[in-house]
């Protein structure tokens, strides 16, 4: 096994971008950038045999010129896995990946275990750089190097968590100093932060995520106030974790506007949980500003599980940062860290290329893709809304491709648990999958309410292109069953 030296790091300013004047919708929707040819790749990655011959002039191969389009009927075989009779829509958990890219996967997978020797001297990195380059010009990084390949988003915050907790071990940190994240924090990123950082003595702020929610300013105050609350008797916001689209309840962020206000009041570091970003709304890290930039890809990009990017913008701490699992690439850089982390299947990296292929059969490519899943899901949220008599919980412009409908109240849903009994009831008497938050109300807050009382539940609804209408209809009238006969609602919560 070859040993590398480390390349010398790059010094970047932190840059801001005033962006306030941007919509919400823009933010979500404006096309991908046009990107410059040619990715850039350090020496240290091209002096690797193991990147092949032609790893200096990777190019991304252009959007082809299509003719014609995939059909429905084509969506709808590529799908033709998915279990027949669920309304499936739930993209948001686990994502969804179409028949021609589990069929490169099923290649890629062959080919290693044909010859296992060639593929890791000759064929792994290299094929692992073309996806990273990709990856780079999709979401407009300086350098392929600042985009690592890693299984999910957990780890991707377990490795920006894990340099915060290392900081404060070692004495770079003050006790107390902090890390700023919203109450609906992803729970997986909430307990990175307690298990590598409240260890270490580092504490914890929480920014309410006001919900129901109408306008960024609301966000915006409220994160402004959490600022002041880690800033208080002088100690120092080291990390804020902003999401970019939270999961429960799910909203769309002001997040260049986050950043922005992070810059202007001096905390360290900001790590951006994009966990449903990447084919769901628009990705500009430069744009966005932030140190830590990570999105699955297995979500929303037809990937199949697993794999995100972590974007680490270069600075100084570049080389605090390292993959949780240490194997020989250990010290060669986070990118080269994460591209071996030992024996193990790799194909969900190499088939980026192909899922890229697939979105691309699409009109307008990417940007179509969330156009059409965006404007589909507030049309059903609207549907659903109007059949039950509540509301949507954000307003259209701060959703994606996932909305949150508010649940008639005569559900009486009163907790976590009574939400989780409805989704499985969901699940095994109408065969259509859900997820379902509870929204607990907060002190001196009123909550919205419906003709019968306060809305405590909230259905969040995904697109993905092989959903139907039919699917939305479905949940539709199931609730509405369950409306028709109170005495089943009332027996399944309080079992
Ligand atoms: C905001 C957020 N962060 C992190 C994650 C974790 O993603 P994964 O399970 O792919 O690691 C999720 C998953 O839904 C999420 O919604």
């Amino acid at each position: 096994m070859t040993h590398y030296s480390l390349g010398p790091l790059l010094l970047s300013k932190h840059t801001v971008f005033d962006t306030s004047a941007l919509s919400s919708f823009e933010r979500c929707f404006r096309s991908l950038p046009n990107l410059p040819p040619k990715p850039q790749v350090t020496p240290m990655e091209n002096e690797d045999p193991r990147n092949g011959e032609s790893s200096r002039h990777h190019q991304v191969t252009k959007k082809p010129r299509l003719t014609q389009f995939i059909t429905e009927s084509e969506i709808q075989k590529e799908f033709a896995h998915h279990q027949s009779g669920i309304a499936r829509i739930n993209n948001g958990s686990f994502g969804s990946c179409p028949g021609s890219v589990l069929a490169a996967q099923r290649k890629w997978q062959l080919k290693f275990l044909q010859q296992p020797d060639d593929f890791y001297f000759n064929t792994l990195r290299k094929g692992i750089l073309h996806s990273r380059t990709l990856v780079k010009d999709l979401i407009n990084a300086d350098d392929v190097d600042e985009v690592s390949l890693v299984d999910n988003a957990t780890t991707a915050a377990a490795i920006v968590l894990q340099q915060i907790g290392r900081s404060f071990a070692d004495g770079k940190f003050h006790e107390n100093d902090s890390v700023l994240m919203l109450h609906c924090a992803y729970e997986a990123v909430k307990k990175s932060i307690q298990a590598y950082v409240t260890r270490a003595g580092g504490s914890v702020i929480e920014v309410q995520l006001p919900f129901p929610v109408t306008s960024d300013e609301e966000i915006i105050a409220e994160f402004r106030k959490g600022l002041q609350k880690g800033k208080s008797n002088g100690r120092k916001v080291r990390l804020a974790i902003i999401d970019h689209i939270t999961s429960m309840p799910s909203v769309v962020t002001p997040v260049r506007e986050l950043v922005k206000i992070c810059r202007e009041e001096g905390v360290d570091q900001v790590f951006v949980d994009a966990a449903h970003a990447m084919g769901s709304v628009r990705v500009d890290v430069k744009e966005i500003g932030a140190d830590f930039y990570a999105s699955n890809l297995h979500k929303w990009f037809f990937c199949p599980p697993s794999v995100a990017f972590l974007y680490c913008k270069r600075t100084s701490s570049s080389s605090y940062v390292h993959h949780p699992v240490v194997s020989h690439e250990y010290g060669n850089g986070l990118p080269i860290e994460s591209a071996w982390i030992g024996t193990r299947d790799y194909s969900s990296q190499l088939v980026i290329p192909s899922a890229l292929e697939f979105i691309n059969r699409f009109e307008g490519g990417v940007d179509g893709i969330m156009k059409r899943n965006h404007e589909k899901v507030v049309e059903m949220g609207k549907m659903l809304a109007e059949s039950w008599g509540t509301k949507l919980g954000a307003s259209p412009e701060m959703c994606s491709s996932m909305i949150m409908v508010g649940l008639p109240s005569r559900l009486h849903v009163m907790s976590q648990d009574d939400a989780l009994r409805l989704r499985s009831h969901l699940r095994s008497n109408y065969g259509v999958e859900v997820p379902i938050h509870y929204q607990a109300s907060r002190d001196g807050e009123e909550g919205w309410k419906d003709n019968d009382g306060l809305v405590t539940a909230y259905a969040r609804i995904s697109h993905q292109v092989y959903n139907t209408c039919v699917d939305y209809y479905k949940l539709r009238n199931a609730i509405n069953q369950l409306l028709d006969n109170p005495q089943i609602a009332q027996k399944l919560l309080a079992e």
